[in-house]
C-alpha cells in the first residue's frame, strides 16, 4: 500500500557531533522512502517536540544517542501510518502513532520503521496531547506511584512545576485527591502562572524563598514526598519542607546545580533521596507491554479531562522566506517561562 507521501524527499535535522543545537545540526535531505519491508509501517511525522532531553542528546549529554555521524535527534512526537509492509497487525494507514522506544529520531518529515517500536494513539485526544504523550505524563504517573503509597489528602511538593511534568503532577494528583505544592521561578508574569497552574489544580502556588511562610499560611499537611527537577537551592528548598521520613525524587536538573539538601531535613527527618528515569530504569522494569498500557492510561485520563497538555508553540523546519526557521525553534527553547512546549510541525505550520 502507497501514499502521495512515499513519493516526497524526507527531510531531517542531523548532526554529526555532540555541539550546541543552533551549531551542530543542519537541515537536510534523506534518501527517498522505499516500501516498507515485512514488519514495517512507513511514517509521516506531524509534531515532534523539543524536550530537554533532546537538547542533551545534542550536546552529547544523554546516556541515549543516536549513531553518529548522521544522527537523527528526537525521542517523542506524533506521526501518522502512511503505508503497511506485510505482516504487519494492529497498524492501519492513517492511524496516529507515538514511540514506545526513545531515540527513533523524530526530528524528520517522514520514515520507515519497525511497526513494533510504535503505539496508536487514539485521534480524539488532538495533536497537543499525543505530541506529547510519550514522556513527560508517564513520567508524573510513575512518580505518583512508584515512591511512596500515597492517600487522598495526602500532599506532595515540587519545585519546576510549570514544566510539562510539573503541570501534568498537578492534574494527575488532583484526579487523585492528592494535594500539591507547587514552587516556581520568580518571573515577570507570576500572577498570571500562578492563575495557570491553580487553574490546572495546584493547591499552593509559590517560590523558592517563600515556601516555608506560605506553607505554613495554607494549613496543607507537610509533604510525604518531593520532585524536584532543578536542583541546587530548589532541591533544598523541597526538602526542607517534606514530612519525618519523606522522600525527595530528582528527576531533571533544569539548574544544572549539583542537589544540595539542609543537614537538619537529614539528621532530624531522615528524608530519603531517590532518583526516576523513566527511558532507563522504568522503562525498562516495564518491558514494551507495561509501557504501552502506561500510554493507554494516559490516554484515559485525556480522554475523561483530567488531564489536559501543555500549549503547543509550533515551529516549521523551514519556510520559502526562512529556509532556517528551525533555528528560531531554539531560541524559543532557550527563553525563560515560555509556558508552551516547542515542538518543530512537521505539516509545515507557521509559528504560534
Ligand atoms: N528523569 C526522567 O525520566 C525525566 C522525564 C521527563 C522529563 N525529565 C526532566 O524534567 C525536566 C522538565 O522537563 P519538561 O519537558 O517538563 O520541561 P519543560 O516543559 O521544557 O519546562 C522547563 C522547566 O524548567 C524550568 N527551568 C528552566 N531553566 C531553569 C533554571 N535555570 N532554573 C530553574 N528552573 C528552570 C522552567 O521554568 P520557567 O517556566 O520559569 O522557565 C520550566 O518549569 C527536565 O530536566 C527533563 O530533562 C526527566
Amino acid at each position: 500500500m502507497s501514499s502521495a507521501a512515499d513519493s516526497a524527499v524526507p527531510r531531517a535535522l542531523v548532526y554529526d557531533a555532540p555541539g550546541e543545537p543552533l551549531e551542530a545540526l543542519s537541515l537536510r535531505e534523506l534518501p527517498a522512502l522505499t516500501a516498507p519491508g515485512p514488519g514495517q509501517v512507513q511514517l509521516r511525522y506531524l509534531s515532534s517536540p523539543i524536550n530537554p532531553s533532546d537538547i542533551n542528546t545534542v550536546q552529547g549529554k544523554y546516556p541515549i544517542m543516536p549513531k553518529l555521524p548522521g544522527g537523527v535527534p528526537g525521542h517523542e512526537g506524533v506521526a501518522e501510518v502512511t503505508a503497511v509492509g506485510p505482516q504487519v497487525t494492529g497498524l492501519s494507514v492513517g492511524d496516529w502513532v507515538v514511540p514506545l522506544a526513545p531515540a527513533q529520531g523524530t526530528w524528520r518529515t517522514a520514515g520507515t520503521y519497525a511497526a513494533a517500536d510504535w503505539h496508536a494513539v487514539p485521534r480524539d485526544i488532538g495533536l497537543a496531547a499525543a505530541a506529547t504523550i510519550v514522556i513527560n505524563p508517564p513520567t508524573a504517573l510513575a512518580m505518583l506511584e512508584i515512591f511512596v503509597a500515597l492517600q487522598p489528602g495526602d500532599t506532595v511538593a515540587q519545585n519546576g512545576a510549570t514544566s510539562a511534568v510539573g503541570e501534568a503532577v498537578i492534574q494527575i494528583a488532583r484526579a487523585r485527591g492528592i494535594k500539591t505544592i507547587n514552587v516556581i521561578r520568580e518571573r515577570p508574569d507570576m500572577d498570571a502562572a500562578v492563575a495557570r497552574l491553580k487553574g490546572l489544580g495546584a493547591d499552593l502556588v509559590t517560590t523558592e524563598h517563600k515556601l516555608k511562610e506560605d506553607l505554613k499560611a495554607s494549613g496543607l499537611p507537610a509533604p510525604k514526598l518531593g520532585f524536584n527537577c532543578v536542583g541546587g537551592s530548589a532541591a533544598q528548598a523541597v526538602t526542607s519542607v517534606l514530612a519525618d521520613g519523606g522522600t525527595l525524587v530528582t528527576y531533571g536538573g533544569m539548574a544544572m546545580q549539583p542537589v544540595t539538601a539542609g543537614t537538619a531535613a537529614m539528621i532530624f527527618k531522615d528524608i530519603s533521596f531517590r532518583g526516576f528515569w523513566l527511558t532507563g530504569r522504568w522503562a525498562a522494569a516495564q518491558g514494551p507491554e507495561g509501557r504501552r498500557k502506561a500510554l493507554d492510561a494516559i490516554v484515559a485520563l485525556y480522554r475523561s479531562g483530567a488531564l489536559t497538555p501543555p500549549p503547543l508553540a509550533p515551529f516549521p523546519l523551514a519556510t520559502a522566506d526562512d529556509p532556517e526557521a528551525w533555528k528560531r525553534a531554539f531560541e524559543r527553547v532557550a527563553a525563560p517561562h515560555r509556558g508552551a512546549k516547542v515542538v518543530f510541525d512537521m505539516r509545515g505550520g507557521a509559528e504560534a
